[in-house]
């Protein structure tokens, strides 16, 4: 069966409001986390995403019973059958190595091969196996399976990370939850995911503190209970619908999310000259004029400008007036956009960790192909503001960050179907 694609119609105002999901990066992990809990958990605010059910095939293979009713999800985590995750599940999505930490922390002993690499360039775990191992984890890697194993209880210990790595802080903090020590996570990452994580934690009797700042500590205790959690509101999701309205010069009413997750991305489009309100639990945006270059625009860990949001940020500025130039400094090969933006008629140029944008009067319409998730939103958001029709393939990759891109779009006028 032919993958199915985006057709976009550009040249339509965005106008009107969006209901924000929840957080993918953040109901990933605390799903993973519901193993902890050896009891019954409920989960709100769960967006319909790809890597959401691959994580609930995750757990039922593990022995969970988990069910889905919209977006709350259940999982009764009393029963785990077994430790290992077969290979197929683990290539379904990359972020299920956040398993490794939560099947770890539960049963001592976890079996699982790496997971697939992706689209943003290599994606290694050595800061999530240095960790483990400072817990005291034996870890043996052979032909591409992990197998891991906890002596005794967790004594644990003090780790500083070399980067703030967001899945090593995750990993770190699932592994040691259960034990009798504590665990001190130095230079940890500081994304509100991170925050959300340790709060549903917290909510089945963990004691973490220091969570969104850059040293966190982890009381072990001998056991947790289940809890209802609802899950923060997508933060990436949010900045890409503000680039929907900035592209094409019209206005949203974003509501459901969190502005204090989101200042150095606000400023972002602020710079380019778009107007920014944010209220408690909702964020206006409005575009009217034609939006200016930003000089630099650097990528770097929370708070600083996030790299989920740089090929939505690329996308717009390639219609601003004058020279962008966007520094990437996360990841190695995530300007994957840029060669599809091009065939759009857009003016970038990528080299390294730099791309330098040129603003063009227009862009049109052409057949691309999504190479991962953000540039295939970033083809999206172009396509909203190009002349004719264009067309997005491999939109799976979309599909896992985004609840129905083309119905929210649809919903504050955009012309765009999926077929
Ligand atoms: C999480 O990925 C997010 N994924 C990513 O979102 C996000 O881009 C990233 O954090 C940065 O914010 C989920 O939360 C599921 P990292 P993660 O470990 O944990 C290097 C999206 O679009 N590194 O903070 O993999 C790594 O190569 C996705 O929703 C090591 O070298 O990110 C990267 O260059 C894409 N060794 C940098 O650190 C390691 O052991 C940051 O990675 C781990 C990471």
């Amino acid at each position: 069966m032919t993958e199915s694609r985006l057709y976009i119609e550009g040249g339509r105002k965005i106008q009107g409001e969006i209901s924000v999901h929840g957080a993918k990066n953040s109901v990933l992990p605390v799903l993973a986390a519901t193993l902890l809990s050896g009891s019954v958990c409920v989960i709100h605010n769960c967006p319909a995403l790809s890597d959401v059910f691959s994580s609930c095939r995750i757990l039922r293979s593990l022995g969970c019973k988990c069910r889905r009713e919209g977006s709350t999800v259940e999982i009764d985590a009393k029963t785990i059958s077994d430790y290992e995750i077969s290979e197929n599940l683990m290539r379904e999505m990359r972020s299920s190595i956040v398993f490794l930490g939560a099947i770890l922390g539960r049963l001592r002993r976890c079996r699982l091969s790496f997971p697939g690499g992706c689209e943003l360039g290599p994606r290694p775990i050595d800061i999530h196996l240095a960790g483990l191992r400072k817990l005291g984890a034996k870890i043996y890697e052979d032909h591409g399976v992990l197998d891991c194993s906890f002596g005794g209880t967790v004594l644990g210990a003090d780790i500083t990370l070399p980067l703030p790595s967001v899945g090593a802080t995750e990993n770190i903090m699932l592994a040691a939850v259960l034990g009798s020590g504590e665990t001190v996570i130095r230079n940890s990452a500081r994304e509100p995911e991170i925050v959300d994580l340790a709060g549903f934690l917290n909510a089945c009797g963990a004691e973490i503190s220091g969570q969104g700042s850059s040293t966190v500590t982890i009381k072990g205790v001998s056991s947790l209970h289940g809890s209802e959690y609802t899950v923060m509101p997508d933060r990436i999701v949010a900045a890409t619908y503000m680039g929907a309205a900035a592209i094409t010069g019209g206005e949203l009413m974003l509501k459901g999310v969190r502005p204090s997750d989101m200042y150095s991305t606000v400023s972002v489009f602020e710079q380019m000259g778009a107007n920014v309100y944010p209220y408690a639990d909702r964020i206006y945006i409005s575009a009217k004029k034609h939006l200016s270059a930003i000089k630099t625009v650097r990528t770097m860990p929370y708070p600083g400008f996030p790299t989920d949001c740089q090929p939505i940020v690329m996308a717009v500025l390639t219609k601003a007036r004058g020279t962008s130039m966007i520094v990437e400094n996360i990841f190695e090969n995530r300007f994957r956009a840029a060669a599809e933006l091009r065939r759009m008629g857009a003016d970038i140029k990528a080299e390294g960790k730099v791309a330098v944008i040129e603003g063009v009067p227009r862009l049109s319409g052409a057949a691309t192909v999504a190479t991962d998730l953000r540039a295939g939103a970033a083809l999206v958001i172009a396509g909203l503001a190009a002349e004719g029709t264009t067309t997005v393939t491999n939109i799976h990759y979309i599909d896992r960050g985004y609840e129905s891109i083309e119905t929210a779009l649809r919903s504050v006028g955009a012309k765009i179907r999926r077929a």
